[in-house]
């Protein structure tokens, strides 16, 4: 490749460069052999550098990115991948993104990008069943959609109170408490901190016998709070939780939350895909009364990691919250012209930099765009439901098999079990077999999955969102779990 222009980064040539990554990009989507990102020392050493005072130029550059940087890329796509909540992107999901980063690389401005984003965000509100006054914006992902999703929780609670939070600051607000399940997922408790309510003020509410919250438990703490004369801004539900996939009771949150005139957030980043499942959809109820919802389309609908997004009742609320003054450099932001403008820099277009806490900010919804026009609703109703089946499948497997214990059942795409050799109580020495078990699991790369704890238990926890896995995987990752213990267990 050669310098065309005035600088030393190269601005041509697009398509030799692209092409040249591309059979390794092929390579590792057939994930042969060995893991090699295992090796790290092998790799380690070749990226972590000094500085280079010149550069190296373009075709070492995109020779190192070939050879080291995807060649032992992390294999979060493979088909037998079920760890975390995590997958990679499907190719029509990666090429989009692709395409936006060079030519829609901002979200603002009247651009295709621009209105592809407000088109997906509509399409996910309708997809998911909320009313179509409900709005949102694509964030970085599920921690930031939960941000969001508070943030406007606190901004109404202080607009209750005749206070402008967001520009005022919050001592106005006495004692904020929000209300979650112990289950909920960290990023809830940051939100709080961020928002300068304190981690510490995460009511954490004990789940019932069935691993949902307690509702005479959250009834009892918002009670005692209410006596307090805490401001009390917001109940969190889970609809899917990360340990176990459940779903707490919305419909009973919703009103209890609204008896007192609190917001209901739900966190659905993992779980929030799974209202397109007619077996489980009553769980979640009327969505309608949800007052905002983080889901991350950067899990199950496997658009590139960086895609979350809130959905809310109220955007103008949303904007209120995360509201941003205009700068003189940046007028524009407040002109909307009806029709063509002059130059799409003359209107910022769809959506605004107040819903959230980016400026410049990539056009994140036109993978999702992509993938929903792509596979359409019944496809991506199709995957999910596969990946039920696929849970439920493990279950089955684990209940008739004389050697594997269900820790939870499956709600949505999560199944907690572990292997126990008949004879075996004791409940420490089961929780090292089955350490060792995810270890060797992974080690032998067919399969790998993550761990958690079901009361108490050490668990191995399959999730299955990634679009390239099927029932054959959910089979495929059993047989791996039952040949592993049974190798570990003869072997001590
Ligand atoms: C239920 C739940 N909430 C929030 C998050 C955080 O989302 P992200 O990692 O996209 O920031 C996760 C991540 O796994 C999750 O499963």
């Amino acid at each position: 490749m050669r310098y065309p222009g005035p600088d030393p980064a190269s601005t041509d040539d697009l398509t030799p460069a692209i092409e040249s990554l591309l059979p390794s990009l092929e390579r590792f989507l057939r994930f042969e052999g060995p893991d090699p990102a295992a090796h790290r020392s092998a790799w380690y050493a070749v990226l972590d550098r000094p500085l280079p005072r010149t550069g190296a130029g373009p075709d070492a550059v995109l020779a190192e990115i070939r050879d080291v940087l995807i060649a032992n890329g992390l294999r979060t796509g493979h088909p037998g991948f079920t760890g975390w909540v995590t997958t990679a992107p499907s190719t029509i999901a990666a090429a989009a993104a692709f395409a936006q980063s060079i030519a829609s690389p901002m979200k603002y401005w009247a651009t295709p990008g621009n209105l592809i984003d407000a088109v997906a965000i509509r399409w996910l509100v309708e997809l998911l069943g909320f009313p179509a006054t409900f709005g949102g914006t694509f964030t970085a992902g599920g921690s930031t959609a939960n941000l969001l999703g508070i943030g406007a929780a606190r901004q109404h609670a202080g607009e209750r109170l005749g206070l402008d939070l967001s520009r005022d600051g919050i001592a106005g607000l006495r004692d904020p408490r929000v209300y979650a399940s112990t289950e909920t997922h960290h990023v809830v408790g940051r939100a709080l901190g961020v928002l300068g309510m304190g981690r510490a003020n995460l009511r954490s509410i004990p789940t019932d016998g069935s691993g949902r919250i307690d509702l005479d438990l959250l009834q009892a703490a918002l009670d005692e709070d209410a006596a307090a004369g805490r401001a009390q801004v917001a109940v969190v539900g889970c609809a899917g939780d990360v340990n176990t996939g459940l779903v707490d009771p919305l419909p009973a949150l919703a009103r209890i939350a609204h008896d007192r005139g609190i917001w209901l957030h739900v966190d659905g980043a993992y779980g929030g895909f799974g209202l397109l499942d007619d077996r489980v959809r009553d769980l979640y109820g009327d969505v309608a009364a949800i007052d905002s919802f983080a889901v991350d389309p950067h899990k199950w609908l496997a658009a590139p990691v960086g895609t979350g997004a809130v959905i809310v009742r109220d955007e103008n609320l949303l904007a209120r919250a995360f509201a941003v003054d205009t700068g003189d450099y940046d007028r524009e932001r407040d002109v909307v012209i009806a029709g063509d403008p002059g130059s799409p820099f003359d209107d910022i277009g769809h959506g605004t930099p107040d819903m959230g806490v980016d400026f410049s900010a990539p056009a994140r919804g036109i993978a999702v765009w992509a993938i929903l026009s792509e596979i359409g609703a019944d496809g991506m109703r199709a995957r999910v439901t596969r990946h039920l089946d696929c849970a439920r499948l493990v279950a089955e497997r684990a209940r008739s098999s004389g050697e594997l214990e269900v820790l939870s059942e499956p709600v949505l795409s999560i199944c907690c079990f572990r292997y126990r050799p008949a004879g075996v109580t004791d409940e420490a020495a089961l929780d090292a077999l089955n350490e060792r078990v995810v270890a060797e699991v992974r080690a032998r790369g067919r399969t790998v999955t993550s761990s958690t704890r079901v009361r108490g238990r050490f668990a191995i926890r399959p999730c299955f969102i990634n679009p390239r896995s099927g029932l054959e995987d959910a089979d495929a990752l059993v047989d791996e779990v039952l040949a592993v213990g049974q190798e570990l267990s003869a072997s001590s």
